[in-house]
């Protein structure tokens, strides 16, 4: 078992764990009741994880109030499904001495996340991660929220969890493509802050689709060590955070015109293409860069083109709508190299023209 401390001084969590092993889920229950004794805990998950039987494997005999969000996904990530977990919450009379448990994907994490952040002014939240995009990506770093009917993550608070605890036997059960758009983080971590895990994934791929999981812990140690020291470094997105959104800024533009029938990684693959597509035509690119990351991206069998489809979608117009637009045009994020993110006067996102992103959308 590997385990990481992320320090969030600020937060309201101070510091928080991280556990990583493989088939651990059915012993994670008398730790998470041992390390939050005196906490009365309420379990969040989806249908799917009941289906999958990681419910009844957390829990074993033990009894816990939970609240299974239906139908899975993401049209549940709204305001109503928090509300229905909070009243549930005070109809088991829990109080601020709750630990909210979120066992499940990226949607279980931000709901239940949302939810903790909220209830009573705030309570602790333990996640317990099970796809690839929640085991590399949302289960760290205190991101919480959901959507309103216009945006995703209309509402949403930053609410450090309590602690992680990750199972890479969970994702035995993922469906195929899952499985893969979410490893499209973990290549983004890779490109953004560190080479040797791009060689690391280069090399191992085979064993991470055959889902070994030793190699699934690796990756899975090497995503929260990226992911947490960034975070740590700046909890509140201010700067170098930012870095996480490599690949984002045109993906989530590519995500929501498909009408979210691209998943989030599928569309930060399509993003990240763009990105490096950017880079060679600001010259910040050395030859072959960009095949080696397309390369990868192809064997995860993710899009690595435009869709024929989203084609005459005015993305340009999504991309002025990005949340973290000034004056209706976002920066970017780009790399100088593989392992690590250009910068310029101390910024990590820089200004890109919007005549070379039309540029680059024609080339996608
Ligand atoms: N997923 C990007 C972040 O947590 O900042």
């Amino acid at each position: 078992m590997l385990e990481q401390e992320i320090k969030i001084p600020a937060s309201h969590a101070a510091s928080y764990r991280i556990i990583i092993g493989m088939d651990i889920l059915g012993s994670l229950w008398s730790r998470v009741e041992a390390d939050f004794a005196g906490y009365n805990k309420f379990v969040v998950t989806d249908e799917n994880l009941v289906s999958a039987g990681h419910l009844q494997k957390l829990l074993g005999r033990e009894k816990a109030p939970t609240f299974i969000i239906k139908p899975a996904g993401e049209t549940s990530k709204n305001i109503d499904t928090a509300v229905a977990i909070i009243e549930a919450m005070e109809k088991a009379y829990l109080g601020r001495d709750t630990l909210v448990v979120a066992l499940g994907g990226g949607t279980v994490g931000d709901i239940a996340g949302f939810a903790a952040a909220i209830f009573k002014r705030g309570v602790l939240v333990l996640h317990i991660p099970t796809t690839t995009v929640a085991q590399a990506d949302s289960s760290v770093g205190g991101k919480t929220g959901v959507d309103s009917s216009i945006s995703k993550n209309a509402f949403g608070a930053f609410w450090h969890p309590a602690a992680v605890y990750i199972d890479v036997a969970t994702l035995a059960t993922l469906d195929d493509r899952q499985f893969r758009a979410g490893l499209v983080e973990s290549v983004k971590h890779a490109i953004i802050a560190d080479s040797e895990y791009f060689d690391f994934l280069e090399c191992n791929l085979d064993a991470v689709f055959g889902r070994k999981p030793d190699v699934l812990e690796q990756v899975a140690n090497w995503n929260c060590k990226i992911k947490g020291s960034v975070v740590e470094a700046d909890p509140g997105e201010k700067n170098l955070r930012r870095i996480l959104n490599y690949g984002h800024t045109i993906g989530h533009a590519v995500e929501a015109a498909s009408g979210f029938e691209l998943l989030h990684g599928e569309a930060v693959a399509i993003g990240i293409i763009a990105a490096g597509l950017i880079e060679i035509e600001m010259k910040l690119a050395e030859p072959g860069r960009l095949e080696r990351i397309r390369q990868i991206l192809q064997k995860l069998n993710v899009p690595v083109t435009l869709p024929k489809e989203l084609a005459d979608k005015d993305l340009i117009d999504l991309i002025k709508r990005d949340k973290k637009a000034v004056n209706k045009w976002p920066k970017f994020v780009l790399i100088s190299k593989i392992g690590e993110v250009y910068s310029h006067d101390g910024q990590y996102v820089v200004d890109v023209a919007p005549e070379v992103v039309e540029k680059v959308l024609d080339k996608l």
